[in-house]
């Protein structure tokens, strides 16, 4: 088998290249390790920015989330109860729209012509100094697939970046010592908009996906494990870090998902190595705080795309020359701004009492400051392309 573009991950960032590519007439294989069910069952992001939604409408996938997406004009930060309102609208004149990763993988899965190859076992990425080519096993029988390009979009576990000579590449990493516990639930959000909360027992995140369903998290301790997690010891938790009128206002349920993701910053350089490419978690990881992963994934491809489209049909490579130097300028302002706002929102167990007067100090600028609003307004929205 030959095609153009091998991308390796049927994740938002590669179904989102291949739908880039397949409109502009170039051939690409998508080869995805899991099941299309298994992709569409993991709830991960929940916030998409303005590029992002433009880009889902450039892909022919943006009907639905135009029809069922909830537009966010603002969010509510709070700190120990007192709260504050970002009104991204009066800041920035930007908004974002609440509507799942999930949907969005959907979406991009149900407009695509080419259907991608699912449960590919053992994915290897060959000779992508000179003539690239992907191996993979499916229902036992071994395939080749040789191309001109690989894209990398198969997150930060994958196969891709892994296949990258040490010496050839450069990590940028942060852990950090706690993780996130969410909750998904068939009730009402506690609030139209957002709420960021930080209290003394740890952050919490009031989110939503429609009017019916919510998605909350707690910060939890990086050794937490979900099955010490009961439904009531969460409400409970919740309850307490938000200040008593949402409490009093939480409608709960029985969870229909619950799950912890670890906190990590992560970059990757370069993204490029010969004629591999890497996008998406497969080239970093922010910590989920300033809702950046998706709409950074989304980013890095629709960049890509135009890269590729212009080394295969107009045999220039500009593009493909830049790319890595392009998106990971973008890439360090996203890891900033989710790292300062990680660092404001969480309890720290190393930071003390210094710490936390600093953090509450930040909070009150923000209150005070319209300035210092702006600038949180036009990183959350999304920073230009
Ligand atoms: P992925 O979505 O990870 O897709 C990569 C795909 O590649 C997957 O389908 C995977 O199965 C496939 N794959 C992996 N290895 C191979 C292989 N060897 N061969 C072939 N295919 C392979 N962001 C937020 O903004 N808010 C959140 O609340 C949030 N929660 C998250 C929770 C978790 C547990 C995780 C892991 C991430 C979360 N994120 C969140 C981040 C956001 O979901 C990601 O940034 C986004 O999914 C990135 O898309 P992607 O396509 O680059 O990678
Ligand atoms: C959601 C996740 C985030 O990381 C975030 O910052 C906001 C919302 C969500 O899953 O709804």
């Amino acid at each position: 088998m030959r095609t153009e573009v091998a991308i390796i991950g049927a994740g938002p960032a590669g179904l989102m290249l291949g739908r880039l590519l397949e409109l502009a007439g170039i051939d690409a294989v998508i080869i995805e390790r899991k099941s299309a069910d298994y992709v569409l069952g993991r709830i991960r992001a929940g916030v998409l920015e303005q590029g992002t939604i433009a880009l889902m409408d450039r892909a022919r996938a943006g009907g639905r989330m135009h029809d069922e997406g909830l537009v966010h004009h603002g969010v509510e930060l709070s700190f120990d109860g007192d709260r504050h309102r970002i009104d991204f609208t009066a800041l920035v004149d930007r908004h974002v729209m609440v509507y799942g990763q999930t949907e969005v993988t959907r979406d991009l899965m149900a407009v695509r012509q080419a259907p991608a190859i699912y449960e590919a076992e053992d994915v290897e990425l060959h000779d992508f100094d000179t003539a690239p080519f992907v191996t993979y096993r499916r229902n036992g029988v071994t395939h080749r697939l040789d191309c001109t390009y690989i894209a990398g979009c198969d997150g930060y576990h994958g196969a891709s970046r892994k296949s990258v000579p040490e010496a050839a590449i450069q990590s940028f990493e942060r852990t950090y010592p706690f993780g996130w516990l969410g909750i998904l639930v068939d009730k009402p959000p506690v609030s139209d908009e957002l709420i960021y909360a930080h209290h003394e027992r740890g952050f919490a995140l009031c989110s939503q996906r429609s009017p019916t369903r919510s998605r909350y998290y707690v910060q939890v301790g990086g050794n937490e494990k979900v099955e010490d997690w009961s439904d009531t010891r969460f409400w409970d938790e919740l309850r307490r870090r938000l200040n008593a009128e949402t409490a009093e206002a939480l409608q709960t349920g029985p969870s229909i998902e619950k799950s912890i993701a670890p906190l990590r910053s992560f970059v990757a350089e370069p993204l490029r190595f010969g004629k591999l490419f890497l996008a998406g978690d497969a080239a970093h990881i922010v910590p989920p705080t300033g809702a950046k992963g998706l709409n950074l994934a989304m980013s890095d491809v629709a960049v890509l795309a135009g890269a590729l489209i212009e080394a295969l049909q107009e045999k220039s490579s500009a593009g493909i020359d830049a790319y890595s130097s392009h998106v990971l300028s973008r890439i360090w302002k996203a890891e900033r701004f989710s790292w300062w706002m990680t660092s404001l929102m969480h309890v720290f167990p190393e930071t003390g009492a210094f710490g936390r007067r600093i953090q509450r100090a930040e909070f009150d600028y923000l209150a005070g400051s319209r300035a210092a609003r702006q600038s949180l307004a036009e990183n959350y929205t999304g920073l230009p392309a």
